[in-house]
């Protein structure tokens, strides 16, 4: 046992019937790029600059090479479920037309490997890898991703409908819209605040349809992952651009899912950025197609202040990723992890509450919480007292949201392995289980073993 096996934080406790997981994603993990097409976020990549360290996806963690013994250490830690994305253009290289059997075969080992296990499958068809070619035609802000995104759920419903306990569509659309097309600070990098607005649209569109999709294919219990992050904001002055912020973060999938169609101060504060001309009256049904279950990802929240009053700690937080917003800035509180995120442990019970109230009746999954946070090794191992705090502090949030009578009904913490980070490359670790980026070679961190001791304890 390690020296934090003693403490306190092992007193926690988890009701049985409360699935816990862990997740990752494909381009952060996977490696191989040779094995599949190409995706926005390799000519991201590509460009000097936008990934901090120059790390690219190969090898990543290798993990296409390393399956077997990434299996055994998901059945090692005793997790109830494993959350992992498939890759668009690994399942369809280009974005649409066949499916490459090699990479359903890699996902066909992933799944039948964690079947064997007793570990449940639950997989998001989406999460920021747009095939190249698909972005060369527009990307999201086009209709005809949506309408390829629904072909390629069509191949996934068909081949794993009997295999896969839990799908979601798409894994935080804000991130791939706002900080994709509004900010450029992901893939595909674009600086364009009515293309982001495009791009959400389209992306709730994709969910809608390649939900209808799945489902025809069998598949059963499909959602849509969102990071509703509470958004504060105490000083008058900036109440309209509180409400803004609040409405392109959270309100806007929220309106959409449940039917209400896009926000009217959105819309109303947008209106010199598009005409919204891409809106079709038809779509807002498909989008708001009814679903089994929503997903939220928490790490942080939103504090909004006047423009002047910018905290030093605002790391890529800033208005570009709000288009339309009247002039504000962000003002994180400490303590803050590695990447400059204030840590809010109540904010994710705030989280849920909002998802709840937006969408009751909805059983809520939360799909990634965790931390990038100071490490320190030793001859006895790798000591990330930070993180393991964390999760402690978030799941006891979580338990007790549950007991206030929100229908949360999972939690599974980001991440299993040190990754790419996406534009931070290695220079941010959120992984329980360290990964060598040189050698590959996986160590455990005190933190995993927490987990396991968390998860262990529940049938003890
Ligand atoms: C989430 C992403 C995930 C990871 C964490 C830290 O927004 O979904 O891939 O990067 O942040």
């Amino acid at each position: 046992m390690t020296s934090e096996g003693a403490s306190h934080l092992d007193e926690l406790t988890v009701p049985p019937d409360f699935e816990m997981g862990v997740s990752t994603s494909a381009w952060q993990i996977e490696g191989d790029s040779v094995g599949r097409g190409r995706c926005t976020w390799d000519d991201f990549a590509d460009i000097p600059g936008k990934i901090v360290d120059g790390a690219t996806a190969d090898p990543a963690c290798d993990h296409v090479h390393r399956l077997q013994e990434d299996l055994d250490l998901l059945a090692w830690m005793g997790v109830d479920a494993y959350s992992f994305t498939f890759s668009w253009p690994r399942v369809i290289p280009g974005g649409v037309g066949k499916a490459s059997s090699s990479g359903l075969d890699f996902y066909d080992r992933l799944v039948d490997g964690l079947l064997s296990r007793g570990i449940r499958p639950f997989a998001t068809l989406f999460h920021w890898d747009t095939p190249s070619e698909l972005e060369q035609a527009g990307g999201w802000t086009s209709r005809s991703t949506s309408e390829a995104f629904a072909e390629y759920a069509t191949i996934l419903g068909e081949h794993f409908a009997d295999r896969i306990d839990r799908w979601a569509t798409v894994n935080e659309p804000w991130c791939p819209a706002f900080l994709g097309y509004a900010a450029g600070y992901f893939a595909p990098g674009r600086t364009d605040g009515g293309a982001a607005l495009s791009a959400a649209y389209h992306l709730m569109l994709g969910h809608g349809l390649a939900t209808d999709r799945l489902r025809e294919m069998g598949a059963r219990r499909i959602g849509i992952i969102l990071n509703v992050i509470p958004t504060l904001g105490s000083d008058p002055t900036t109440a309209e651009a509180t409400a803004h912020v609040d409405g392109i973060q959270n309100r806007l999938w929220l309106d959409l899912l449940a039917g209400r169609g896009i926000p009217e101060d959105i819309r109303r504060r947008c209106a010199d950025l598009t005409d919204w001309s891409f809106v079709r009256d038809q779509d807002l049904a498909v989008i708001a197609t009814p679903i089994d279950w929503i997903g939220e990802n928490y790490y942080s929240v939103n504090r909004v202040v006047a423009a002047d009053k910018a905290g030093s700690q605002a790391i890529g937080q800033d208005a570009s990723m709000f288009p339309g917003a009247p002039e504000h800035a962000f003002d994180p509180q400490p303590p803050f992890t590695d990447m400059g995120w204030e840590i809010y442990p109540a904010g994710i019970r705030m989280a849920l509450e909002q998802v709840s109230n937006a969408l009751p009746g909805l059983p809520i999954y939360v799909c990634e919480n965790g931390a990038a946070v100071e490490e320190a090794t030793s001859a006895d191992g790798i000591h990330d007292p930070i993180r393991t705090r964390y999760l402690h502090d978030h799941i006891r949030e979580v338990l007790q949201a549950r007991a206030d009578g929100i229908d949360v009904r999972g939690y599974s913490a980001w991440s299993l392995l040190d990754n790419l980070e996406w534009a931070s490359g290695w220079t941010k670790k959120f992984g329980m289980i360290r990964v060598n980026p040189e050698t590959g070679e996986r160590t455990v961190k005190d933190s995993a073993e927490w987990y396991r001791r968390l998860l262990m304890r529940r049938t003890s």
